[in-house]
């Protein structure tokens, strides 16, 4: 790659974030979650929803981009007094590599136990989070088991896909899968290509093809390794109303398209192993 800036910058109460420019395409990290909130090729839209309610404040996950829920997806099994999808999205990673090739711009993120994590999650670990900037965009978030017990992780790399209007779209690649209906908690199989004009909030299970989000000018092809469950999440206009850092109207303009490990498909690691759920996402016009 021939021209790479990355600038480490800041919003006026601190909030830190790297920003990557490359002949690529350009992109924002927050140092919490290490969280991807902007993500833009060099000749195409930005590819990322953010809430124009998001707050970039300590202690709150931005509301868009790329959380990660680790190292449990959705409500704790048996605590609901511990924070929804974990606590790696508001968790301080350090920045401890950049690589460059001719694709691009990686990003290393790690996040290690503490005696804080420890409390929530009692298993000695090592998080590597590597995003690689280039024509496309591919995230791997890593776990290390680094103590002697086996432990489980439900996970998710729970993109917000920027959408021109949720009208517009239907996502293919998930026909005739099973899903689980967080709404009603039902078994259900998808009936052809997703459309979206209602409230939607689904785990579709035996995932092993590309999901496609088709836009009015675009598609977004999302694929995923090291996971066999995804997400399909639009809160549409009563939940939009009632949820934090949402605008009234942001259900119209996004997706969440999640590469996961959820529910059946969470992941066991065994001591002295690692398991890498990736998501590898590149749009077309
Ligand atoms: C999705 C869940 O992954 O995340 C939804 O399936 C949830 O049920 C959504 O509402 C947003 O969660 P949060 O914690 O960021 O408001």
């Amino acid at each position: 790659m021939g021209h790479l800036v990355i600038t480490r910058k800041q919003y006026a109460d601190g909030f830190e974030y790297i920003e990557v420019c490359n002949d690529a395409a350009r992109a924002k990290i927050a140092l919490q979650g290490a969280h991807l909130f902007h993500y833009e090729r060099r000749d195409a839209l930005p590819l990322l929803w953010v809430s124009g309610a998001s707050a970039f404040k300590e202690g709150e996950a931005i509301r868009g981009g790329v959380p990660l829920c680790w190292p449990w997806f959705g409500r704790h099994m048996s605590d609901p007094s511990l924070p929804q999808h974990g606590f790696a999205r508001t968790a301080m990673f350090e920045c401890f590599d950049v690589r460059e090739d001719a694709n691009g711009s990686t990003l290393c993120f790690r996040l290690c136990s503490t005696p804080q994590t420890l409390q929530q999650f009692p298993y000695a670990f090592e998080l590597h989070y590597r995003v690689h900037i280039g024509v496309t965009l591919r995230m791997e978030l890593q776990t290390y088991n680094t103590g002697d017990a086996p432990f489980e992780v439900t996970q998710a790399l729970h993109t917000y896909i920027a959408l021109s209007d949720i009208g517009n779209i239907h996502v293919n690649g998930l026909e005739g899968k099973p899903y689980l209906d967080a709404l009603t908690q039902e078994l259900r199989f998808q009936n052809g290509a997703i459309r979206i004009d209602q409230e939607v909030d689904r785990i579709y299970y035996e995932v092993d093809e590309a999901i496609e989000v088709v836009d009015a000018a675009r598609r977004i092809c999302i694929e995923s390794g090291g996971s066999a469950s995804a997400v399909v999440w639009n809160p549409w206009i009563a939940k939009c109303a009632r949820m934090s850092a949402m605008e009234p109207e942001g259900y119209k303009t996004m997706l969440c398209v999640e590469s996961a490990n959820a529910c059946d498909d969470a992941r066991v690691i065994a001591p002295g192993h690692s398991h890498t759920l990736r998501a590898l996402i590149c749009t077309t016009h």
